[in-house]
Formats: structure tokens, sequence, C-alpha cells
């Protein structure tokens, strides 16, 4: 559930008129609404409450949306952080969330990313080889510190999702071979500088189904106890994100939090171990909408060409994964159109639709695409010297910009070239 609603026949997020904050800030303009963020968080701690050994730690995942101010909120709502860079750890800590909240992923951290998290404090570095664990051993030696830490298991499971989305098989760079793991711990487990309690894993994203989700962890559930019997002291498991998030009719739709939940419960049963999760897309996707204008509508040889103010730029997903997304007038005639919706950028590629129905609009009418409040402004460029779209959040019948439209000169370069 969301509250983007229609409200005396104009569309709202919550109690504000989404006109109204195309008339302040212009287009394209991502809108994201506070209520449903905080609706979300509390679904999915719910979902898990209880789950494992101690409180679960649901560690939501800054990559999906990392504005400070939604960081801010959600750090409020009492969620922690999975952060895949030293960028993202600084503005989880800047957002407030404490550090024994943050857990730290991604298959490439460098020595001087470990260094200032690990000085900074974190709950566990989630690390992807035996490579990076002797480089973390070192880095914590140097500073007189333990590095708690686990590492991602690639389970190789298909996900069942786009094949760019997809990070548990055998193929994908992610995490270490199952074969491999009780060798890795072993070896960690004498390196000086490591406190190996952890095991994680993480499979892709928009999962639609529990099917690949529950393989995966069946597989960490046997390998905490391989683990245990070799005399690694296993505590913790983090399970990652992935739940998929629906996108409308005709669409498919993933099973709700709460049937995560109930399937975690029983497959991690017996585990005997604090229970993490890394969820992103299901706590800001439905969150957020990008709100554009029609510049121009253009004759096409098969349906009219709807060419609006927002590009590819702005909204990657549908040109990197072939993303649906719904498609919205701000104020619905009651009439329908077919039509291809595109931006303004110089590629074919930059194509939000081909021959879709939807409502019917003309050039100056708002739409809004739904379900961009999960990797849509963070995935945006300034591809064509175009500017980054201005960030707004809406709380009850108040709004704030949250991040101002980005200029295209500010992304140019340096003020004075040195040649040296
Ligand atoms: N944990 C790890 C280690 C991850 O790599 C990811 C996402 C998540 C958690 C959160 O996954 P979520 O719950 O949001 O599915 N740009 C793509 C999605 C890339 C996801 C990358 N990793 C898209 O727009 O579909």
């Amino acid at each position: 559930m969301d509250h983007f609603q229609l409200i005396d026949g104009a569309l709202h997020c919550e109690g504000v008129p989404l006109e109204t904050i195309a008339d302040a800030v212009g287009t394209p303009t991502y809108v994201y609404s506070a209520a449903t963020m905080d609706r979300h968080a509390a679904v999915m701690q719910a979902a898990v409450a209880g789950a494992g050994a101690g409180e679960p730690l649901v560690a939501y995942a800054v990559k999906a949306n990392p504005n400070a101010h939604v960081l801010a909120r959600l750090g409020a709502a009492g969620l922690g952080a999975d952060v895949v860079s030293i960028g993202e750890y600084r503005r989880a800590r800047a957002a407030g969330i404490a550090p024994d909240r943050i857990v730290f992923s991604g298959v490439g951290k460098t020595a001087g990313e470990m260094a200032e998290a690990l000085s900074g404090g974190l709950f566990q570095f989630n690390v992807e080889s035996m490579e990076e664990a002797r480089t973390l051993s070192a880095v914590a030696a140097a500073q007189g510190r333990v590095a708690p830490m686990g590492f991602r298991i690639n389970p190789d499971v298909s996900a069942g999702t786009h094949a760019k989305i997809t990070t548990g098989t055998a193929d994908n760079k992610f995490g270490v071979p199952a074969a491999d793991a009780t060798a890795f711990y072993a070896e960690a487990a004498g390196l000086p500088g490591l406190a190996v309690h952890g095991i994680t894993v993480h499979i892709g994203s928009q999962l639609t189904s529990l099917a690949p989700l529950e393989a995966a962890f069946e597989r960490v559930g046997e390998l905490i106890a391989a683990l245990r019997a070799q005399g690694n002291d296993i505590r913790i498991a983090d399970l990652g994100g992935g739940l998929g998030v629906p996108h409308g009719p005709g669409q498919p739709e993933p099973p709700g939090p709460e049937a995560y939940g109930e399937m975690v419960r029983r497959v991690t049963a017996g585990w005997n171990a604090r229970l993490l999760f890394e969820p992103g897309r299901l706590i800001v996707g439905n969150a957020g909408v990008l709100l554009t204008r029609v510049v121009r509508v253009k004759p096409g040889a098969r349906s009219p060409w709807l060419i609006v103010d927002a590009g590819m730029n702005d909204l990657m997903r549908p040109a990197l994964y072939d993303a649906y997304h719904r498609i919205e007038a701000v104020r619905p005639s009651g009439m329908n159109q077919v039509v291809n919706v595109v931006g303004p950028v110089c590629e074919t590629g930059d194509t939000f639709t081909m021959n879709r129905e939807m409502d019917r609009v003309e050039e100056g009418d708002l739409i809004v695409f739904r379900t961009a409040g999960a990797y849509g402004a963070t995935l945006s460029n300034g591809y064509n010297s175009r500017p980054l779209a201005a960030e707004v959040l809406v709380d009850g019948d108040k709004w704030a910009l949250i991040r101002r439209r980005i200029d295209p000169d500010a992304l140019a370069g340096v003020d004075e070239v040195a040649w040296r």
C-alpha cells in the first residue's frame, strides 16, 4: 500500500497535490511519501520480529535510495543500513544511524574503505573472497582492532529475475562458492584481527517467488551446521534483500513481507543465530514517483510519441532492465489512448514504453512513473548535459525539497585546468 491517490480528480502524494510540487520546483522531479516509507519499514520489521536469536536487524540497502533525508527518516523508523561504499557508510552515519547497525557489503571494498569503516565502527563486514578477508585482516591488525565479519556465500541458485540483477549463480561475481566455505572459514579463523561470526547471502533483486530464496537459505543452514561442526562460532546470519514489489496490474505479484517472514521462520528454526535483512526496494520502491511533464506529442507510425521531460538519464530502469513502470496522468481525463512514452535523450533506448494503453494526456500535462522510489534518482546521470532531477519529500500535507536540481555545470569538471 502507498499514499499516492486521486483527490478531487488530481493525483496527490499524501495530502499534497503533485501539481503544487511541479509548479514550485519544475519537472522532472522525484517525489517520495514519508508515510509510505514508514509503513514499509514497520511492515518489514513486524514480518521478521522474533525470528532467530535476539532481535533481527533490518539494515536498509542504502543503494536503493541514498538521499540523506530518506536515510534519516528510515533510521528514525528503526532501520539500520547495508552499505557498499565508504560514501554510503558516511551518509548512513551522517543520517544518525548507529555504527552497530551498519553492515558493509560489496565485492570491491578497498583497504582504505575498510580502514575508515573499521575505525568508525560497524556491525560487520560481509566479505566476498578469501583475498578480501586477508586484506581485512591486515587492515585490522595495523589498527590493533578486531574486524567483525562473515563470508557472503554464493549458493549457485537462479533467482528467476532479470539477468542483470541476478547475483547468486556460479557465473556471478558475488560471494564465495559454497564448496569453498569450510576451507575459507577455517583459514579466516586463524588470521589476526578477524572475528568470524557471520554468514551472509543475497541472490538478486525484484524476486517474485520465495522458492529461490528458500533454496539459498537452506544452503546457508547446511553451512552453519558444517561450520559449527568444524569449530567456527557462527552467531549471525544475514539473509540479504531482494524481495520484489508490485508494479501494478498485469505484472508479476511478489509474495508479501508476511509470507517472506513465515518462510524465514520455518527455514531458520533451530539455527540459533541472530538474523539480519537487507531490504532496499521493498522499503522505498513504491514510496516514490517520478513526476514529469509532456513536452510534445508527435505522430508515430503505429502509436503517437509522448515525449516527456524525463529521460533515460533520470530513470534508467526501463533502458537497463526492460523494467515496467506504471504511468499515470496527474489529472486523468477518464479517456485512454495508446502511446509510446519516450524522453528527450538522443538514444532509441530512451524509451519508457511502446504501444501502451494509458490515460489520455496532451502537451503540457503532468504524468508520473510509479514505483520510482528505489533505483531511480540514485541511478541518474547527466547524459546529454541534462540536470539531475530534483527530489521532494512529502510528509502529510507538507513537503520539502530534499535535493535541488543539479545543474550540468556542477558536474562539468574543474574550474581551472592546470597542465603538469
Ligand atoms: N543486499 C545486497 C548485498 C545487494 O546487492 C542488494 C541489491 C540489496 C541488499 C538490496 O536488494 P533489494 O531488496 O533492493 O532488491 N538497480 C537494480 C537493482 C540492483 C540491486 C543491487 N543489489 C534495479 O533497478 O532493479
